[in-house]
């Protein structure tokens, strides 16, 4: 199959390519290489695919409309990927602007265009974000997600609501998922796990915003690359889909797992909690299980054994 991947150069987009072209499909990568995080990480993530013939890469917004219909007139796209995102929660506090235009206004681009260009099928990313301060765990993709506590969620719960739209109206078939704090090589340098191992393994001070309390239900990123691509091959017409762990933990017991691993001690200082924040994340995956076969396999301890063997080979390029 020949596949739209746009966000291909950031972590997960990248993840989910690589695995694409191992089984032999052809990938079409958008990305603009934004400086939300070094552009360099990027660079080196695509780097990986410039000799593979059944790659191609254009630079570019996802905002511009005009930009992406060149691409589909281009290219005999059949299904897409649809990661590119402006992520993180504080920053959209900071900067809703960019948010509402790159979430809302880029999807509801892809979107048309893949109406336009009768696309088999549109994986969708949101996020775990958009269940905010949900008091009922594990979060199931049947609750409402009506109250998102930053632009951010609402930006991804928008998103939710046009991909229906566009099933309603055109039939196009949408696979929306919400991943749950995902991490693993090359994670991102802006979130927790990527984060506090810096701090921890620099003897820096580590900036933990509360009282350790807080809870999420964190990823290894190559089960969460088998739900998307389980996502892309199946066909279900619109459908939302948790892609966590069912795991949650406590950010005092995360700390505590990466001390063990790099047998270095954290210098923990408090911070108020931040708005925007939730006290938790869990997923319910009775759903993801059922349609996409989806069964994560890999526990937090194992993963950020893996994480941090690759946060110590490569740490001089960050
Ligand atoms: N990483 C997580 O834990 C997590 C959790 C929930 C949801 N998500 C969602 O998964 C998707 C991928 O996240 P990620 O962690 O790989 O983030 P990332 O920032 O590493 O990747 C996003 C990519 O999109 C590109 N991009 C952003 N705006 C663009 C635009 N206007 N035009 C073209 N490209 C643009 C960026 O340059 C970047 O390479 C996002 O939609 C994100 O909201 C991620």
């Amino acid at each position: 199959m020949k596949i739209l991947i746009t966000g291909g150069a950031g972590f997960i987009g990248s993840n989910v390519t690589k695995k694409l072209l191992q089984r032999g499909d052809s990938v079409v990568c958008v990305d603009e290489f934004n400086d939300y995080y070094s552009p360099e990480i990027k660079q080196r993530n695509v780097a990986q695919f410039a000799e593979n013939s059944n790659y191609t890469l254009y630079r570019g917004t996802i905002t511009d409309y005009e930009f992406l219909k060149g691409i589909f007139e281009k290219e005999k796209i059949q299904r897409v990927v649809h990661a590119a995102a402006r992520a993180g929660v504080r920053p959209s506090i900071e900067n809703p602007f960019i948010y509402e235009d790159t979430n809302v206004k880029g999807t509801l681009n892809l979107l048309h265009l893949a109406k336009e260009f009768a696309i088999e099928n549109f994986v969708l990313f949101s996020s775990s974000s958009v269940y905010g301060n949900s008091p009922k765990v594990p979060f199931c993709e049947t609750d409402p997600v009506d109250n998102p506590i930053s632009p951010y969620a609402a930006t991804k719960k928008a998103t939710e609501l046009l991909g229906y739209t566009y099933h309603h109206l055109y039939g196009l078939n949408v696979n929306v998922v919400r991943p749950f704090t995902v991490y693993g090589p090359g994670g991102r340098p802006d979130m927790a796990p990527f984060l506090f191992t810096k701090w921890i393994d620099e003897g820096k001070e580590v900036k933990r915003f509360g009282d350790g309390s807080t809870r999420r239900d964190y990823t290894f990123i190559n089960d969460l690359v088998d739900g998307v691509v389980s996502a892309v091959d199946k066909i279900l017409g619109y459908e939302i889909f948790n892609l966590g762990n069912s795991d949650t933990i406590d950010l005092n017991s995360f700390i505590a797992i990466i001390e063990k691993i790099l047998g270095k001690t954290a210098c923990v200082k408090q911070h108020p909690a931040q708005p925007g924040d939730v006290p938790i994340t869990f997923a319910d995956l009775t759903k993801a299980g059922n349609l996409l076969n989806y069964k994560p396999k890999v526990k937090i301890e194992k993963g950020m054994e893996i994480f941090i063997a690759w946060y110590l080979e490569n740490k001089q390029l960050y």
